[in-house]
């Protein structure tokens, strides 16, 4: 483990002195910390490592004691990095690592081209075709994209050292008003020519992700905003996709937002996440069907939960409800920072509820580097106003 420690403990790399801990220095770290988490290998380990260093590039090295390089999307404090967890029960949880390559670019165009140049390098390293990006290029990579993001891509960290890779486009390069006819276009040319009319209603589309590389059935996934929503409309929209058990969405959806339900007509109108909102995310696979093969809901539970102790609570209660330990969760948490979980919020920044066809259900917990900033705790979790009958 020696070629990757950059520091002995979590923190450290800040205890050794103001403008001396590096971003690459802290997420390295929190890297090696969680693998063992996820039963990796050292080898592995090590390679993932450097596949993540040479993404950050030149800011691998920038002290922590400056700024972020660009404003990255990927996280509040704009860390370019976030780790997750992926439960499925009577298994080992997957590791998983989401990264914007083009973050040390300041402009949204130059960051494209770094991040395009960066799955080309890893296609070429791990033998996968990029037909899939390549059909879609032009859409997502206009001469004047716009933000906030133009490419991402995250890495399943799987034991042997060749990871499954996933990009993240925006639909709205070419403005948010082309969003729908970017989407649309997309799933037509990758072979899904009925895939957009059975997509929910929603206010937008945040992210396309393609999966690329070694995948049993690779996806193409588009993300839908739903502000305000509530239990009952997860379930209405998760019934786009059949075959999956409706009631596990609802919940999920209240064990991770925290909304109980409450007695008498229209309860469901008083259970509405009114900050940032919900999204779900709708996984195509087979050209000729109908409908989804997959269903998402993403909860941003960091807006929900005073801080992140109760935060691991709730993600606790709902891994108990899918019958899945939370000890590697709470093992995680302790990998990525020494901080007490009272301390701040946002460490968890999502939990997710994923249902693919034939497999079990996956519970998943997006985590955040924190390299830059811990958000101090909520007040009270802003709910719509109840008015008993
Ligand atoms: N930070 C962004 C957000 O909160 C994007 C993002 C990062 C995201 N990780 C995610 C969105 C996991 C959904 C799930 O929306």
């Amino acid at each position: 483990m020696k070629a990757l420690s950059t520091s002995a403990a979590p923190g450290a790399a800040s205890a050794a002195g103001p403008g001396r801990a590096t971003l690459g220095g802290h997420v390295l770290d929190q890297l090696v910390r969680l693998a063992p988490v996820a039963e990796l290998k050292d080898a592995d380990t090590i390679a993932y490592g450097q596949v993540l260093m040479e993404s950050l590039s030149d800011t691998a090295h920038r002290p922590l004691s400056l700024p972020p390089a660009s404003p990255s999307f990927i996280s509040d404090d704009h860390t370019p990095v976030e780790f997750s967890l992926a439960f499925t029960r009577d298994a080992d949880p997957h590791l998983r690592v989401l990264v914007e390559p083009g973050c040390a670019v300041g402009d949204v165009a130059g960051s494209g081209r770094v991040g395009l140049a960066a799955i080309r390098e890893m296609a070429a390293r791990w033998d996968f075709s990029t037909a899939q990006l390549d059909a879609v290029e032009d859409l997502f990579f206009p001469a004047d994209p716009q933000g906030p993001l133009a490419l991402w891509y995250a890495l399943e960290l799987r034991p042997g050292g060749v990871p499954g890779v996933k990009v993240y486009l925006n639909p709205s390069a070419a403005g948010p008003g082309n969003a729908a006819r970017t989407v649309r276009e997309a799933l037509r040319r990758l072979g899904h020519p009925h895939a957009f009319d059975v997509l929910p209603a929603g206010a937008g589309y945040p992210f396309i992700a393609l999966d690329l590389g070694d995948w049993a059935t690779p996806r193409v996934k588009v993300y839908v905003k739903h502000p305000r929503m509530s239990a009952d409309d997860a379930a209405t929209v998760s019934r786009t996709t059949p075959g999956l058990a409706e009631d596990q969405v609802t919940t999920f959806f209240q064990l991770a937002a925290g909304t109980v339900p409450l007695p008498g007509r229209r309860a469901e109108e008083r259970q509405r996440l009114l900050r940032r909102p919900a999204l779900t995310c709708h996984a195509f696979t087979d050209g000729k069907a109908t409908s989804p093969s997959g269903f998402t809901l993403h909860i941003p539970v960091r807006d929900y939960v005073r801080d992140d102790s109760e935060a691991l609570a709730r993600a606790t209660a709902l891994l108990r409800h899918f019958g899945i330990g939370a000890s590697a969760l709470r093992r995680a948490l302790s990998a990525l920072t020494p901080r007490k979980l009272t301390d701040g919020v946002g460490l968890i920044a999502y939990l997710a509820l994923a249902h693919e066809q034939h497999r079990q259900p996956r519970v998943t917990a997006y985590l955040s580097s924190e390299a830059y900033a811990v958000r101090p705790p909520l007040t009270l979790p802003l709910r719509e106003a109840v008015s008993l009958p």
